[in-house]
């Protein structure tokens, strides 16, 4: 899958399957799958570090982790996102993050928002680089919006978020994704636009969906957000692989003969 895929996908009417990943490991089991494209989340900062905010992603704690990715996402897309300011500090400061995250092995970049940073999306653009684009709730906003709370409810607040859209697919977005917005926006960009619409959070008209692979796993123990569904109980499985390791040393049946060296 390639950016301009994402086009084709939306015209033939194939929903998109993405998941985040931040490691070499699930990348490889990730490069097995069917799913279309892998996000090298800036929620990195959360699910991996244990930050409250995906503000503490920098760039070097992104290259990093999309080094990881890519080197065990065989032939799957990696898209890799664009830490908080990055992007909003002139188009050189912005080209040499997006350079970091390229030649890093990302095959894309995302970034939240559009207002302010027209010419960073367009300069990107015309320079190779695929542009994802991220409306609704963007978590790099939390402090502003004074917490992480849906986004798009009432009408002018609809309207701008379609308006959004519609300017990120003019300045040469390949895709957007729409974070917690009510399911008839989710509706009503989607139909909008030429380009796909990936939900988090945004119903099921979106062209695509993307979850936090360590959500949809079940490896999540705190709160959860209502849009998240859980296909594996990871929690539970790590849970009593661990007290059956434990129990095993403990009571001497591990390792056995077979498991050492003669
Ligand atoms: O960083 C992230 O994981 C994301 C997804 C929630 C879309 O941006």
């Amino acid at each position: 899958m390639f950016a301009k895929d994402f086009l084709h996908s939306k015209a033939e009417k194939r929903k998109l399957s993405m998941v985040t990943c931040y490691d070499y490991t699930f990348a490889r089991l990730l490069s097995q799958t069917a799913i279309d494209a892998i996000l090298v989340g800036d929620s990195v900062a959360m699910v991996v570090y244990g930050h409250s905010s995906t503000l503490p992603a920098n760039i070097d704690m992104m290259r990093a982790h999309t080094e990881a990715v890519a080197r065990g996402a065989g032939a799957k897309m990696v898209v890799a996102d664009m830490p908080f300011l990055t992007y909003r500090k002139g188009i050189p400061a912005a080209l040499d993050a997006a350079q970091a995250l390229m030649s890093a092995g990302a095959h894309a970049v995302k970034l939240e928002g559009v207002d302010g940073h027209e010419d960073v999306v367009q300069r990107m653009v015309q320079s190779g680089i695929p542009v994802m684009g991220h409306l609704g709730l963007q978590p790099q906003s939390v402090h502003q919006y004074g917490g992480y709370r849906i986004q798009g409810r009432g009408d002018d607040a609809a309207r701008e978020i379609v308006r959004e859209a519609i300017a990120l697919q003019e300045l040469g977005a390949f895709a957007v994704v729409l974070e917690c917005i009510p399911a008839t926006l989710g509706e009503e960009v989607t139909a909008a636009l030429r380009i796909p619409t990936i939900g988090i959070g945004a119903g099921p008209a979106c062209d695509g969906q993307i979850l936090v692979l360590q959500d949809l796993l079940g490896m999540n123990i705190d709160k959860k957000p209502k849009f998240v569904r859980c296909f594996a109980d990871g929690a539970g499985s790590v849970a009593s692989a661990i007290a059956e390791f434990d129990a095993a040393v403990k009571d001497g049946a591990f390792p056995a003969a077979g498991e050492s060296y003669q």
